[in-house]
């Protein structure tokens, strides 16, 4: 099968190109570069023996509507994205430009070029918005909510696109699976900047504490997340490629973990026994979060393979084999 990964040279992207080509799949990878690197493509250009290309497209532009139009790939996974929260904040039409008509163009591209599905990246952590402790963890179902409201322009446009996929698929009959993922680590996830991400925690804690250097804690490390880790996540892709037509479906661990409780289970693997420093909270990022992934089980035969404890020595391996 031909299939297209768009945002190929980024974390989650890289992965699942390695994993479709493992599968022997021909894979088309684009990525404009702004954030991904072609070192996380070694592997698949060195072993690929002509099943893997690259292409450097800008999603914005005419050239993504041009390649999948001559290319004809028979599914799309759309990963290339703007993925800064606090950038979306300062800059909410740089985000929609890549978010939503990126995807546009990547959508209408597919249904003229007759692409069979567009496996979508969509965010767990950001379309229902803060749920509150009565909502957790959160169900699909929740999507729909009045108040399910997200809290960044980032979370809008992850949202938005989930009404051109439903449009899509009923008036030109362009199939689609929405992967609303939890806060995905894992190899080869670096750090946008010193500070990082705040979905960059683990990378951003790995790299640091490896280097002795001090880690900070935006707020009192009591908020949580649902940490997933990457080759879970892959397999959730991979799985989409076949089933869950027309779904959104969540993928992560079900587990809900404090930052605190993240920075102990690092400092306990990467030998670490320096204490963080504590800084104010950044505004627009939520105090609680966990999803339900009982959906992707039934819809997708998905669960994560890898508990917390797993992912994380694998993640610090490779941190500790690849310094800076
Ligand atoms: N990492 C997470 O925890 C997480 C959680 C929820 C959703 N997601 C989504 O998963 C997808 C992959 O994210 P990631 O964590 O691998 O981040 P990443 O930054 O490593 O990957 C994104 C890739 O998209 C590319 N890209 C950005 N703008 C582009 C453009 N205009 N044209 C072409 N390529 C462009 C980047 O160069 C990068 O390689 C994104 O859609 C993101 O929103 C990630």
């Amino acid at each position: 099968m031909k299939v297209l990964v768009t945002g190929a040279a980024g974390f989650i992207g890289s992965h699942l190109v390695d994993r479709l080509l493992a599968e022997g799949e021909e894979v088309l990878g684009i990525d404009d570069l702004s954030s991904g690197s072609l070192a996380n493509l070694a592997d698949a250009r060195s072993t690929s023996t002509g099943k893997f290309t690259f292409s450097r497209i800008d999603v914005r532009s005419d050239a993504i509507i041009d390649f999948i139009k001559r290319t004809k790939p028979e599914v799309a996974f759309h990963l290339a994205a703007q993925v800064d929260v606090r950038k979306s904040v300062s800059d909410p039409i740089h985000d929609a430009m890549i978010n939503v008509i990126g995807t546009l163009n990547v959508l209408h591209a597919s249904d003229q070029a007759g692409v069979r599905k567009v496996v979508f990246t969509s965010s767990g952590g950001c379309i229902y918005g803060e749920p509150g402790e009565d909502r957790l963890p959160v169900g699909e179902d929740q999507f729909f909510l009045p108040d399910a409201m997200p809290e960044s322009p980032y979370g809008v446009s992850k949202r938005i696109m989930l009404d051109y996929l439903r449009y899509f698929k009923k008036i030109k009959d362009l199939d689609y699976t929405a992967l609303a993922l939890a806060n995905v680590y894992g190899p080869r996830q670096e750090p946008a900047a010193e500070v990082g991400l705040e979905g960059q925690v683990v990378a951003i804690f790995s790299r640091r504490q490896l280097a002795k250097r001090l880690c900070t804690v935006y707020g009192d490390g009591t908020q949580t997340r649902d940490f997933v880790f990457s080759d879970d996540v892959v397999s959730a892709f991979v799985a989409a490629r076949d089933k869950g037509s027309g779904e959104l479906i969540n993928i992560g661990s079900g587990v809900e973990t404090s930052v605190n409780e993240l920075f102990a289970e690092l400092s306990k693997i990467t030998g670490n026994d320096m204490e963080p420093r504590y800084a104010e909270a950044r505004p627009g990022e939520l105090e609680r979060i966990v999803i339900d992934y009982s959906k992707a089980t039934e819809v997708l035969g998905w669960r994560p393979q890898h508990d917390l404890q797993e992912g994380l020595k694998q993640t610090v391996a490779y941190f500790r084999a690849h310094p800076k």
